[in-house]
């Protein structure tokens, strides 16, 4: 059983964080079809939380449904990541995650993100301040090191260890890869070994029965799960069955229209115009790669102007193909 400091979690499956992706909206729906343990925030900079940015507003919004949550900070003054984590706590988050992997260029100029791996005593500063500064549990996530001469993820584990962190996210490619190549499991597995706190799996699970060989393979405690939500939202339910020696049950088409319905109607209901319209054609593109058929939307949606117009595409796209 996954469990943070005194925090256990009801599946060991861990919504990964992603920008711009695991909103709201995404992460009620997820969590909705059920099978997670932990649902993640698309990261938030410790600077905005520290000038109070408007965009915090949307952003840190979640429902009691989706706990527990965790909410992930990046940045690189420990004085403000330590702000910001007590901020997390305040917001009622359940976990506070400090983001120690992100290979984006904009991140790393700001020495956030992976850079913090280029930097390990800076590093030790942040996790250090930021658990002096919450009492819910703090969790790391990071990649194997800033390219394949400095692979440091061992020692980042441990330094995440000894500053009294709760778990780690270890996502297995270097910054320099960025998505490139397959992330390197075995990497987990030397964690997992070296450390004692829980080590959660991440990278390149792509089908339920990933998740088991990633646990089977790597010994880990807990798996997190990126890209493939939103290909197959289903994923966790299906991973869960698995987990209890189950077989996973297939969406159905009705299954399939019925949740993009909802996620679409929620942006609708929800989102300020430009952004529901951004965020539909998104997701039409994640929902629909892969299926041949799925062309015909991704084709109509490009000339569409609201979201009751993308609402009822869908509803004439599925009529079609249960036609
Ligand atoms: C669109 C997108 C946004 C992401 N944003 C974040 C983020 O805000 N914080 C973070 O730690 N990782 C972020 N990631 C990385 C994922 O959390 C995850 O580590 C990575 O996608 C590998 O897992 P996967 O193979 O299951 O997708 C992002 C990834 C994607 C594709």
């Amino acid at each position: 059983m996954l469990k943070y400091g005194p925090v256990q979690f009801a599946s060991p499956l861990i919504l990964a964080p992603m920008a711009d992706v695991t909103d709201r909206q995404f992460r009620l729906l997820l969590k909705r079809m059920g099978g997670i343990g932990l649902v993640t925030m698309e990261f938030v900079s410790s600077r905005d939380i520290h000038l109070r940015h408007k965009r915090l507003a949307t952003i840190l919004r979640y429902s009691p449904e989706e706990r527990p949550i965790s909410i992930q900070v990046y940045g690189s003054d420990p004085e403000l990541m330590a702000e910001a984590a007590r901020f997390v706590q305040e917001q009622g988050a359940d976990v506070c995650d400090i983001n120690m992997g992100c290979p984006a260029n904009k991140i790393l100029k700001g020495c956030a993100g992976a850079k913090l791996m280029a930097d390990l005593p800076l590093a030790r500063d942040i996790i250090r301040r930021c658990r002096a500064s919450v009492s819910i549990p703090l969790t790391v996530k990071f990649r194997a090191g800033m390219d394949d001469g400095r692979l440091n993820y061992l020692e980042l584990g441990r330094i995440c260890q000894d500053e009294g962190a709760d778990g780690v996210a270890l996502h297995p490619r270097t910054a320099r890869q960025m998505y490139s190549g397959r992330a390197d499991w075995s990497r987990i597995a030397r964690l997992k070994e070296s450390i004692s706190i829980p080590v959660v799996g991440n990278g390149d699970v792509e089908q339920p029965g990933d998740v088991l060989r990633m646990m089977q393979e790597t010994g880990c405690d807990g798996v997190m799960i990126g890209r493939a939500s939103m290909r197959n939202p289903w994923i966790y339910r299906q991973a869960a069955a698995l987990l209890r020696g189950e077989a996973p049950v297939e969406p159905t088409l009705l299954d399939r229209r019925d949740l993009i319905l909802e996620h679409f109607r929620l942006l609708r209901d929800e989102e300020e115009h430009r952004l529901a319209m951004h965020k539909l054609r998104t997701f039409t593109g994640w929902y629909t790669r892969g299926w041949a058929e799925g062309r015909d939307l991704r084709v109509r949606i490009a000339s569409l102007e609201s979201p009751d117009h993308f609402i009822q595409a869908v509803i004439d796209f599925f009529d079609a193909q249960a036609a």
